[in-house]
C-alpha cells in the first residue's frame, strides 16, 4: 500500500490506499472471505455476537450447548432443534441481500472477483448476483439435502421446503424392499407393502465433525493467486475456513471489514482493518473508488 496517501485517521488513509490500489488496475484477482456478519443487516442473526447471536438465543431449544444444533450425533438423536432453526434460516424471499452482498456482485461484474469463499448458508451472495461459479459455499447450503443413513439425495426440493416450513422432520423415502402382506384370509389378494429407508433427511449444510465440500479444498489454492484479500463479517473461529486469510502471499494486502479485530489481522505490514459495520465500511470504499452511485443503484434493484 503506497505510503504517500495524505495522513488521515488510519482506516481512512488505508481505505484510500486500497481504493488507489484497485483503481491502479493492479488488483485484478480479489479473493473474498465472508461470514454471518455480512447478513446481520438482512435480519439474519450471526452466531457469536453476544446479545443477538444465534448461539445466545438457542436456549429456548434447551440444547446441551448451542453448537449442538449443528452437531451430527445430536441431530441423529434429536433433529427437532435443527429443524426449528432451519425454519428461520431457510432461504427464500424473506431475506434481501445487504449492501455488502451487492458490493461483491459489483466486484464480479467488474471482473475483479477471483473467488468468494463464504461460510454462510443463506445463499444471499447468489441472490445478489455473484456468479455461482465464483462462490465456494464452504459450509454447504440448503440448496440440496440427503438421507444421513443411506446418503440417498432427497430430490423433492418442494416437499423439503414444505416440511421445513411446517416444522416437520423429513424422512428418506427410498424403497428398500417389499413386505409380502399376508392375504387377509377371505380371498384378499396379495399386496406388497413398500418398505422405505425412513432415515433422517438433512440439508447439505456442513455440521461440526463433517467434511467440508471438496470444492473448498480444490479451490482454496486460489488464495495464493490473490492480489488483494477482503475478509468480511466473520469471527474466524471455525477451521479450516479460518485458515484461508493466512494463505495469502506475504506482500498481498488483506482488508478486514468487521466489528472487531479477528484472526491474524494486524500481524502483517499491509493488513488494513476497517472496524465497524461492514455495510458502512463497504460504502466508504465505494466512495473512494467512485462506485457509490453504482453500488446503491445495484442494491436498490435487488
Ligand atoms: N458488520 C461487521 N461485522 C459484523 C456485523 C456487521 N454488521 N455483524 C456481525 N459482525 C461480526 C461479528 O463481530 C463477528 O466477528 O461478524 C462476525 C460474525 O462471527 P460469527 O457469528 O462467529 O459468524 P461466522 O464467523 O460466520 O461463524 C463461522 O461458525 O457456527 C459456525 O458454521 C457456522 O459458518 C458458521 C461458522
Amino acid at each position: 500500500i503506497s505510503e504517500d496517501t495524505p495522513p488521515q485517521n488510519l482506516s481512512e488513509r488505508s481505505l484510500a490506499a486500497v481504493a488507489d490500489f484497485i483503481k491502479s488496475g493492479r488488483a485484478r484477482r480479489i479473493v473474498v472471505m465472508t461470514g454471518a456478519g455480512i447478513s446481520t443487516a438482512a435480519g439474519i442473526p450471526d452466531f457469536r455476537s453476544p446479545e443477538t447471536g444465534l448461539y445466545a438465543n438457542l436456549a429456548a431449544l434447551n440444547l446441551p450447548e448451542p453448537e449442538a444444533v449443528f452437531d451430527l450425533a445430536f441431530f441423529q438423536q434429536n433433529p427437532r432443534p435443527f429443524y426449528a432453526l432451519a425454519r428461520e434460516l431457510y432461504p427464500g424471499a424473506r431475506y434481501r441481500p445487504t449492501v455488502s452482498h451487492a458490493f461483491l456482485a459489483l466486484l464480479a461484474r467488474k471482473n475483479l472477483l477471483h473467488v468468494l469463499f463464504t461460510q454462510n448458508i443463506d445463499c444471499l451472495e447468489r441472490a445478489a448476483g455473484v456468479p455461482p461459479d465464483r462462490i465456494i459455499e464452504a459450509h454447504g447450503s440448503f440448496a440440496t439435502q440427503r438421507c444421513i443413513d443411506c446418503r440417498e439425495p432427497f430430490a423433492d426440493d418442494a416437499k423439503m421446503r414444505e416440511s421445513v416450513e411446517r416444522g416437520e422432520v423429513p424422512r428418506c423415502e427410498r424403497v428398500v424392499g417389499r413386505d409380502e402382506d399376508e392375504t387377509d384370509g377371505i380371498g384378499g389378494k396379495e399386496q406388497d407393502e413398500e418398505r422405505r429407508c425412513g432415515g433422517l433427511v438433512k440439508p447439505d449444510i456442513v455440521f461440526f465433525g463433517e467434511a467440508l465440500p471438496k470444492a473448498f479444498f480444490e479451490r482454496s489454492g486460489a488464495v495464493q493467486e490473490a492480489d488483494l484479500v477482503l475478509v468480511m463479517g466473520t469471527s474466524l473461529q471455525v477451521h479450516p475456513f479460518a485458515g484461508l486469510p493466512n494463505m495469502a502471499e506475504e506482500e498481498v494486502p488483506r482488508v478486514l471489514f468487521n466489528l472487531e479485530r479477528v484472526g491474524s489481522f494486524g500481524t502483517r505490514a499491509d493488513d488494513v482493518m476497517v472496524l465497524g459495520d461492514c455495510d458502512a465500511g463497504v460504502r466508504k470504499l465505494a466512495d473512494a473508488l467512485g462506485w457509490r452511485d453504482e453500488l446503491e443503484k445495484a442494491w436498490r434493484e435487488l
